[in-house]
């Protein structure tokens, strides 16, 4: 017999189907409710709610799993490689190598903008947050690929979701040369992708930038580990703004657009400025603490805690090791690293954070890295996003080719005034 949820209200009583997901974890079918019953169902910020049924990304946050397309995240750290996780997450298996060749040769293919993108970083105040140039810019690719408008086939998507990615690191460093001051640079296409960013990052016209084969590794890892993580807040954004058909540029400059606040992507860039803090003795690691526990202060330790994670982060765990690593191949120490790891220890010794189970997030570590590769701390969410950018693509295509999918609308609760009259000016 199929199981049925039930419920009672007053004389009337409902049977609502159970949905189980591959990994036996149920859900409640609610969305006959409202039909059936005159009512809709209440979840603030959607704590309770499945909003679609996804094969993309699988998380366990009780016992700090986490899975791309079944494939335990751990299981890239080996010899990470960015290109293919992205293909892998889009496209739902590991390339081929024919695949892997090709998705490649498109991206080298696609790295340059097109000038008239390039000039309108000229008209752009040189100290924009890079976040707002990210956003506008990866919505003028529209201006330019408008064939990619509407996307309507494999090919289309491969070629939509090769200019993204391949631009996005484009359009990041180009936003970075703009904001010191310095001469563009453009890709070369003899390197490969990480180590390209980094070219034109750090290049000069006159010195070219080398980058080693762990900083390279270091940067893929974290790519990443920042490909997806499910329906959080800027990839439900890519699929809300989906939802009504708007193009894949659109929905992932809102995805920028949500990722930039400082309760999601925003944290690295507030985790690393607590920690300089710190460090120059502005406030003690205790005293952080203290505050974040404190209710009436609205200060909370940034890189702690998570909605889904009641346990370790798993990428919090890999970006931690690998800290050690990059500072150790660059004979590097970094004191906030210490700082890091101290305030780690504070917190998983406090019941405060323990009967919480606030562990350190994805964005606690992923900062002390950037920061050893040179990266300035204004381009820490920028780094995020051009992570995150595969799992926004494949999360968009996954709700595209479903066609069962509608636009998203959810319902309120109307708590405003009853009806009543206008009052013109001269009267009020
Ligand atoms: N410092 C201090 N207290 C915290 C923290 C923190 N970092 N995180 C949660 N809490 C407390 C809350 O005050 C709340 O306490 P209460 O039960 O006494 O009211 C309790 O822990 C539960 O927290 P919620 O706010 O309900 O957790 P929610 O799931 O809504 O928020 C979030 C999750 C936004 C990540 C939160 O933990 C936070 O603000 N962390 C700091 C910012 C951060 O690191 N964001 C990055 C998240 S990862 C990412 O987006 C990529």
């Amino acid at each position: 017999m199929t199981e049925k949820a039930v419920l009672t209200f007053g004389d009337q009583q409902i049977e609502l189907p159970i949905v189980e997901g591959s990994d036996g974890n149920r859900a409640i079918d609610i969305s006959q409710l409202l039909a059936k019953t005159g009512m809709t169902s209440y979840d603030p910020a959607l704590g309770n709610t499945a909003f679609c049924k996804s094969a993309i990304t699988y998380i366990d946050g009780d016992k700090g799993i986490l899975r791309y397309r079944g494939i335990p995240i751990e299981q890239f750290t080996q010899h990470p490689n960015f290109i293919e996780v992205a293909w892998l997450l889009i496209f739902g298996e590991l390339p081929n190598e024919e695949e892997h060749i090709d998705f490649r040769a498109r991206l080298t293919a696609n790295e340059l903008l097109h000038e008239d993108i390039k000039d309108q970083f000229q008209f752009i105040p040189a100290d924009s947050p890079p976040m707002a140039i990210l956003s506008a810019t990866l919505n003028n690719l529209a201006c330019i690929h408008k064939e990619f408008l509407e996307v309507n086939s494999p090919e289309g998507l491969v070629g939509a979701a090769a200019r993204l990615i391949s631009k996005a690191r484009t359009i990041a460093a180009f936003a970075y040369r703009r904001s010191m001051g310095l001469p563009f640079i453009y890709p070369d296409p003899s390197l490969r992708y990480c180590a390209n960013f980094l070219h034109m990052m750090f290049s000069l016209p006159y010195k070219q930038y080398v980058v080693t084969d762990e900083i390279q590794d270091a940067l893929n890892l974290l790519f990443i580990l920042h490909a997806d993580h499910e329906q959080n807040c800027s990839t439900s954004t890519v699929r809300v703004v989906g939802s009504s058909h708007a193009n894949l540029f659109a929905s992932c400059a809102a995805g920028v657009s949500a990722l930039w606040g400082p309760l999601h992507g925003g944290a690295n860039v507030d985790v690393v400025e607590m920690l300089e803090r710190i460090y120059k003795g502005g406030i003690s690691p205790e005293q952080c603490i203290r505050d974040a526990k404190d209710k009436t202060n609205p200060f909370r330790l940034s890189g702690f805690g998570h909605r889904v994670y009641r346990n370790f982060d798993p990428r919090a765990k890999i970006l931690k090791a690998a800290c050690d690593r990059v500072l150790a191949s660059m004979n590097r120490h970094d004191p906030l690293l210490d700082i890091a790891r101290k305030l780690e220890e504070l917190a998983l010794n406090d019941p405060y954070f323990v009967e919480r189970k606030l562990y350190p997030n994805v964005d606690f570590y992923s900062g002390i890295i950037l920061r050893a590769i040179g990266i300035p701390t204004n381009m820490f969410t920028v780094c995020f996003a051009i992570g995150r950018l595969p799992g926004w693509i494949a999360q968009w295509k996954e709700q595209h080719d479903d066609p069962s999918s509608r636009i998203v609308r959810p319902r309120q609760i109307y708590t405003g005034e009853g009806e009543r009259n206008y009052v013109p000016m001269d009267q009020r």
